[in-house]
């Protein structure tokens, strides 16, 4: 596979390179663009952030989990190309240095990147756009206001240039690539075959044929597999060229977010709709990790800590699989067997996942030791319906409580059919243990799980009662 992509303004072509190699590596090892840092090499502190630009818009992106077939047809800035071409300071660049945004230096590139991608977007809401870096020496003070600083000045030309390439070039690149052919047989010591299917049903055709393939959607996990645990991959398919997987259809039933669809834009569409599951995606990850994981690849790793399943589920979602020709649809719930085990046959994929309209009752309230970009210890999400003072239905799951993202079964026909009040939820509160029976890991113990979870229940009690429940709104 030839990769073609746009690296500061010249194109690069890639005939022969192995697929798993990080944008990361390569950058510093094969063009010795070392300003690009490696901090954590697993997608957490934002020191290798690049600003990547395709059809959608510019992101920013951490180059240590990206893989070079994931950059076709698009445009990369590193921070060797902030600057203009006559060594013009980029205005993040200049604020910094007028606010004293940078101490020992190690962070600043990263968080360069993404100042350059929130000013390019016009993004202002700079704590949210900046959670995915991080700086040990500095503060953030000086870097927020730094940010802030730079907002009102017009994007350099040589960063609007980039959109143009894509249309320009690239789109013709594209078609040049071989797209789905099948890899050539190979001798072992070389590197994985790989595919990069433009369509569905191109994707369905080839995966059929190689069910034993790792599906490399935004590799916000597989990167790591790659990374941390050193895997070696022998087959690999790149989901990101299927254009129609990115698709968001808006029908009179309801919602439908084809897999690639990433979760920055998952949480655009939730945000007017049900804005407690948007505010949850806020905290999902970093800016960073939202722009490349897809809401697919967080049903599909069947992780039992996933914060969109429990949301799914509360919601009444239904996912779409697709083997082939063969297409099925299931509750999202019967998805998740057991830990490690999923409804999916060999060749078989999630095409895509739909929610239901519906009046919007739903709660989503994640737990973690950290504010931002952190793995939830507990996630509940729950939505209740009641009429007339009385439970009519309800939907509540949890993630970290099981080895699946789990139902709440016996906690929904405790609330059911009975008056919506204190009472009620006290005596649902202790059918948690017929639910549930969760562990003790790093993250949480397994009694602070269960006790959460109770107090979660009476949270979305006085949440949809009006009372003030955010620890950021409540006051003494
Ligand atoms: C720093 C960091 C922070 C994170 N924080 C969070 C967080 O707060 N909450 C959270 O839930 N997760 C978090 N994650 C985990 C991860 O970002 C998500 O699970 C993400 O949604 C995975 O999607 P992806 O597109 O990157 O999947 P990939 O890494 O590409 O794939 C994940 C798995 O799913 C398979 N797969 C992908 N797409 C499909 C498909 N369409 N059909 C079948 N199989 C498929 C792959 O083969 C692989 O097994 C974090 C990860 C990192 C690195
Ligand atoms: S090196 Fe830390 S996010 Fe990439
Ligand atoms: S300036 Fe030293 S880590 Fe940020």
């Amino acid at each position: 596979m030839t990769i073609t992509f746009h690296l500061n303004g010249e194109q690069v072509s890639l005939p022969d390179s192995d697929p798993t190699t990080t944008l990361l590596d390569w950058l510093r090892d094969d063009r010795g663009l070392t300003g690009t840092k490696e901090g954590c090499n697993e997608g957490d502190c934002g020191a290798c952030t690049v600003m990547v630009t395709d059809h959608s818009g510019a992101k920013a992106l951490n180059a240590c989990i990206l893989f070079l077939p994931q950059l076709q047809g698009k445009s990369v800035r590193t921070v060797e190309g902030a600057a203009g071409p006559d060594g013009a300071l980029h205005p993040v660049q200049q604020a910094m240095i007028d606010h004293h945004g940078s101490q020992c230096g190690f962070c600043t590139p990263g968080f360069v990147m993404s100042m350059v991608t929130a000013h390019t977007n016009g993004a202002t809401d700079h704590n949210d756009q900046l959670a995915g870096n991080l700086c040990r020496c500095t503060g953030y003070a000086p870097i927020i206001r730094a940010a802030e600083a730079a907002a009102p000045e017009p994007v350099p030309s040589w960063i609007s240039q980039d959109r143009s390439f894509i249309f320009s070039q690239i789109s013709r690149e594209e078609v040049a690539d071989r797209g789905a052919e099948p890899p050539s047989s190979r001798p072992a010591a070389e590197p994985p075959s790989s595919l990069r299917p433009r369509s569905c049903d191109e994707l369905a055709k080839a995966y059929a044929a190689r069910p034993n393939a790792t599906l490399i959607a935004g590799a916000t996990d597989v990167g790591l597999w790659v990374t941390k645990q050193l895997r070696v991959l022998e087959e690999v398919i790149f989901l990101d060229g299927c254009a129609d997987l990115k698709e968001i259809t808006e029908t009179e039933d309801g919602l439908y977010f084809g897999a690639m669809v990433d979760m920055n834009r998952v949480r655009a569409v939730l945000a007017p709709l049900y804005p407690s599951y948007a505010e949850m995606i806020r905290r999902f990850a970093s800016q960073q990790v939202r722009a490349a994981a897809t809401i697919g690849g967080n049903i599909a790793n069947g992780s039992p800590i996933g914060d969109n399943p429990p949301a799914l589920i509360a919601l009444g979602a239904t996912l779409h699989l697709r083997k082939g020709d063969n297409r099925r649809t299931l509750p999202i719930q019967d998805f998740f067997l057991d830990y490690g085990k999923q409804d999916r046959a060999p060749g078989e994929f999630v095409e895509g996942v739909s929610i239901p309209n519906q009046p919007d009752a739903l709660r989503v309230y994640k737990l973690s030791k950290r504010f931002d970009q952190d793995i939830s210890a507990v996630l509940g999400a729950f939505n209740v319906a009641v009429k007339e003072g009385t439970v009519t239905a309800a939907r509540i799951a949890f993630g970290g409580m099981a080895g699946v993202p789990k139902r709440a079964t016996a906690v929904e026909a405790a609330l059911i059919g009975q008056p919506w009040s204190e009472a009620t939820i006290q005596t649902a509160q202790a059918a948690f243990d017929q639910d549930f029976t969760p562990m003790s890991d790093m993250r949480a113990s397994a009694r602070y799980r269960l006790e959460t979870a109770r107090s979660l229940l009476l949270r979305y009690f006085a949440d949809l009662n009006g009372a003030p429940e955010h620890v950021l709104e409540v006051r003494a």
